[in-house]
């Protein structure tokens, strides 16, 4: 049975005592790590798992040898664990080195399909990787539209949306969450959306990940891709591919590699230590799912445990930091602001101060320990929308579960400090 988020509570000690790195200091500073839409940190797990597998198992696969049989379950282990994440089948999930690299990926062997004059639906809220390579296709006479943003508080503009969708579009490319501004799209409305017109629907769900559940069956999307150095592993990209797809479509790719999904989607020699690392990087999600709710049944189970607690702790953190942001002096928040409306949105900010450049924000900030990054995070459509990218873009606070209330309330006061 599942615990409902009013029954349990994050247990913050335990979650940050995993984390060897959120122990550093900086100038006598403790590091305060805001930065986790760039890549969170892993825990001491993670890093074993890795370490391990290159001092006991390290070997190519498919070989008739102790360690290369030890490398195809572990890579085998990892898909299953990847596969209760989504909530598919094993043989849906693809690894890859990131997600622009499957994205890239999965664009030509779709353009394939498609002939010129046929459409994509873009967004103007989405991080490139979900942008460019679907812009390749141009080359083939593919047509690109952008569905627009509701500028006041950066969500989709969904009616824009629909009334984009035309007899000729053949996928619509959406984001989960944004990395730059936080909002979480509807992607089940826009998955149905999609079907009922015939489309295909590929999500970006990388920013998405670390901060809530994944359930492909429930969304019903054809392709959803992560990065998994954004939920607390290694530096990796993994995709899911509904079945019927992944078998439809031709994969470019070497003729000696199998034509067998997912396999044929994986070309050259992975990265097995990593995939190591993502095995057990799910691991210490359900872990940390068990602490909340010792009685899951299973490991899907104890992941949705693990995403009630780090919800409702993120939520409380993102309130805090709201309230904090919105009392300092001519600061701008892009995005959702409303504290009523936190479950539409990750506990990720975009920021501009009147007088500082987000640079040098960031910078100051960087010197007294707080981890935050300015710029336009590749979410470029967006920081042009809005036209800030010519004056250095947002400057963006990310949270994670491993934050604490005590960070958020230093971080105001220094930013205060900083821009007073
Ligand atoms: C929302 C989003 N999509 C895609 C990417 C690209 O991911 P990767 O670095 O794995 O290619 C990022 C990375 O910042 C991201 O935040």
């Amino acid at each position: 049975m599942l615990t409902t988020e009013s029954e349990t509570t994050l247990d913050l000690t335990w979650v940050r005592s995993q984390f060897p790195s959120l122990a550093q200091t900086i100038d006598g500073n403790p590091a305060v790590f805001f930065d986790g839409p760039g890549g969170t940190q892993v825990p001491l797990r993670v890093i074993e798992a890795i370490a391990g597998y290159l001092q006991s198992h390290n070997a190519n696969t498919n070989g008739a040898y102790h360690t290369s049989r030890n490398t195809d379950r572990l890579i085998a282990g990892a898909r299953a664990a990847m596969a209760d994440f989504f909530n598919c089948d094993a043989d849906e999930v693809v690894f890859g080195p990131n997600m622009t690299t499957l994205t890239f990926a999965m664009s030509r062997a779709i353009g394939r399909e498609l002939k010129a004059g046929d459409e994509i639906l873009l967004t103007h809220l989405d991080h490139d990787a979900n942008i460019s390579p679907w812009q390749a296709l141009e080359e083939r006479g593919i047509v690109i539209r952008f569905a627009n943003i509701n500028e006041d508080d950066c969500t989709l503009d969904m009616e824009d949306l629909a009334r984009k969708i035309s007899a000729r579009t053949k996928l619509i490319a959406v984001g989960y969450a944004s990395n730059a501004v936080g909002t979480t799209n509807d992607v089940k409305e826009i998955v149905g959306l999609a079907h009922r017109n015939g489309v295909l629907a590929y999500i970006d769900a990388v920013h998405y990940a670390p901060h809530g559940p994944i359930d492909v069956r429930t969304l019903d999307c054809d392709f959803l891709v992560c990065s998994t150095y954004k939920f607390y592993g290694p530096h990796m990209g993994v995709l899911y591919g509904k079945r019927e797809h992944l078998n439809r479509l031709q994969p470019y790719k070497v003729r000696a590699n199998t034509n067998a999904i997912p396999n044929c989607w994986e070309w050259g020699t992975l990265n097995h230590e990593c995939i190591a690392g993502i095995a057990a990087c799910v691991e210490y999600l359900a872990d940390l799912g068990r602490t909340a709710n010792p009685v899951a049944s299973n490991r899907r189970t104890a992941l949705l445990s693990a995403y009630d607690v780090i919800q409702q702790h993120e939520r409380a953190l993102a309130k805090a930091m709201l309230n904090g942001l919105l009392s300092i002096p001519g600061l701008k928040l892009y995005g959702i602001s409303d504290p009523a409306r936190l479950d539409q949105r990750c506990p990720t900010f975009a920021v501009r101060i009147a007088g500082h450049t987000p640079l040098e924000l960031a910078t100051k900030l960087g010197d007294r320990g707080f981890f935050t990054w300015d710029g336009n995070y590749y979410a470029l459509n967006l920081t042009e929308r809005l036209d800030v990218e010519k004056d250095g873009g947002f400057l963006r606070i990310g949270l994670a579960h491993y934050n604490t209330p005590e960070e958020v309330t230093r971080f105001i006061s220094a930013l205060r400090e900083i821009t007073w």
